[in-house]
């Protein structure tokens, strides 16, 4: 056991509290006691880390936890400050506390196991929620300040919609984002911001198809989706999914569309394989078809490069592209793009005059200065690093204590794993009485169209993890654990 001369405490192996998180509340009770004066520097992380003997992403991970809380500042260059009490501004969801008897004692079937008197007790989290970003994360102040300078210098840049498309600064953003980060090379005029994925998404339904069409979905795939087209009249064709992504459209009538998520598919995790994008491409240019390429986490990879997007590929030729700041940010920002094809412009921007743009105009201009002074890469940078962590965590904790249930694919990417039962239980069932106790836990199989012969496969629990600190995540897995002992009884 190592104590460091700084904050005089020493880091517990065998507690079940996370190691960032023993250091994070061993600052908060040292800034809470008076301790640390307001304005005291912490030690460097590297210096930090090995004095403490941990590594230096733990330290940065504490730190980065505690400046999202309001405890620290940081400042790129000189460090981590504490803030005075009152710079304290965000609203704080309190981390559980290392109770022995919730998290991993009971994993490991400790007081609150099954074999105890005492029911598994209720969150109010909503642990593992699938693609719900950690807004505890965001970079509030720096936001505020962005905001503030564009209120008091240019309040007009805020208002101006650009006949429905969105502000051009933005639109420019847009296109320095993807050409950099997707490989799509595309001009503003190319670009409309949207409320999100979800609303560019109806944008292209509105606009391609008509009452009749049929349009091809992924199965498993995004559920709203098949409500938008059946509430238009359209017919949907379910596409399989198999190890080199959705199988191409067969069915008697030929789709006008193909709206697919190659990079990362939904909910499943894979990426398309590069032969199978070059089929899709073919397909739409022999049958005039269009695909949509949505696109909305593809920020989210933890290894490798990032996959090209397939509308990079396609030089826009035959692919509307779709991009989502609702996964970067929140959700409620409701924020998103749609990139088309230069034909396509025109008949798009007479359906957005007919159907009324929806995306707020007001956090654009803020959204672009966000953007262009590299403070938005700063943010992705850190939560793509948080969350890579809180990934990790997951998979290692999934294989080491459920491998009697189940197993997980990493596919190293998104805001959700997958993991696929193989046990007798039933994944709506597991989620029924995970609800019960506060955990959001979606089934795999209630994402699937049509049940097929041979995908027996289809029955998991989607887990989101971007959400959770880890002391979450276990408390959830805790509970988890727990449930599906009582179900398989
Ligand atoms: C596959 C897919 N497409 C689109 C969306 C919607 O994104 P937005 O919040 O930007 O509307 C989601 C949301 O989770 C999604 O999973």
């Amino acid at each position: 056991m190592k104590q460091t001369p700084w904050l005089g405490f020493s880091i517990d192996r065998a507690a079940s509290t996370p190691v960032f998180e023993q250091i994070c509340a061993a600052i908060r009770l040292r800034a809470a006691s008076g301790d640390m004066a307001p304005g005291s520097k912490l030690p460097p992380t590297r210096v930090f880390a090995t004095e403490l003997g941990v590594s230096r992403s733990t330290i940065v991970t504490a730190y980065e936890q505690l400046v999202a809380e309001g405890y620290l500042s940081s400042q790129q260059g000189s460090g981590y400050r504490l803030c005075a009490s009152g710079e304290v501004e965000m609203a704080q969801r309190q981390a559980p506390a290392a109770d022995p008897k919730s998290g991993a004692a009971a994993r490991r079937g400790g007081a609150q196991g099954p074999g105890s008197a005492s029911p598994p007790q209720m969150v109010e989290a909503h642990i593992f929620r699938a693609g719900t970003p950690d807004m505890r994360l965001f970079p509030y102040r720096q936001w505020a300040k962005t905001v503030a300078r564009i209120c008091r210098s240019d309040p007009q840049a805020m208002f101006v919609g650009s006949r429905g498309f969105g502000s051009l600064a933005l639109r420019q953003s847009i296109c320095d984002h993807v050409a950099e980060w997707r490989g799509i090379s595309a001009r503003p005029e190319q670009v409309i911001v949207t409320a999100g994925a979800t609303d560019a998404l109806e944008i292209c339904l509105h606009a391609l198809a008509q009452s009749g069409d049929s349009v091809a979905l992924e199965d498993p795939g995004y559920r709203p989706l098949q409500y938008f087209i059946t509430a238009q009249g359209l017919t949907p064709e379910y596409l399989r999914v198999d190890d080199s992504g959705a199988v191409l459209p067969s069915g008697p009538v030929a789709p006008r569309l193909a709206i697919l998520t190659p990079s990362h598919q939904f909910p499943l995790g894979g990426a398309m394989s590069p032969a199978r994008r070059m089929e899709f491409i073919r397909w739409a240019i022999k049958t005039e078809a269009w695909i949509i390429e949505d696109d909305y986490d593809s920020e989210f990879r933890y290894a490798g490069r990032p996959i090209p997007a397939m509308a990079g590929f396609d030089h826009l030729h035959r692919t509307l592209y779709i991009g989502s700041f609702s996964k970067i940010f929140s959700n409620a920002l409701r924020l998103g793009y749609l990139i088309l094809p230069e034909p396509l412009v025109a008949s798009f921007a007479n359906s957005i005059k007919r159907f009324g743009p929806k995306a707020s105009s007001m956090p654009q201009q803020p959204l672009a200065d966000f953007i262009d002074s590299g403070e938005f890469y700063r943010h992705l940078r850190r939560v793509r690093r948080i969350y890579a962590e809180r990934r990790r965590f997951l998979l290692d904790q999934l294989s080491q204590d459920f491998g009697a249930y189940g197993y997980c694919v990493d596919h190293q990417a998104g805001m959700q794993v997958v993991f696929h039962l193989t046990c007798a239980l039933q994944d709506r069932e597991v989620c029924i009485r995970a609800a019960e106790l506060g955990l959001s836990i979606e089934a795999l199989s209630g994402f699937v169209q049509t049940p097929r012969p041979g995908d027996g496969g289809y029955n998991g629990l989607v887990l989101g993890f971007c959400g959770y600190s880890e002391a979450e995540l276990q408390q959830g897995l805790g509970l988890l654990q727990q449930i599906l002992q009582l179900v398989s009884r």
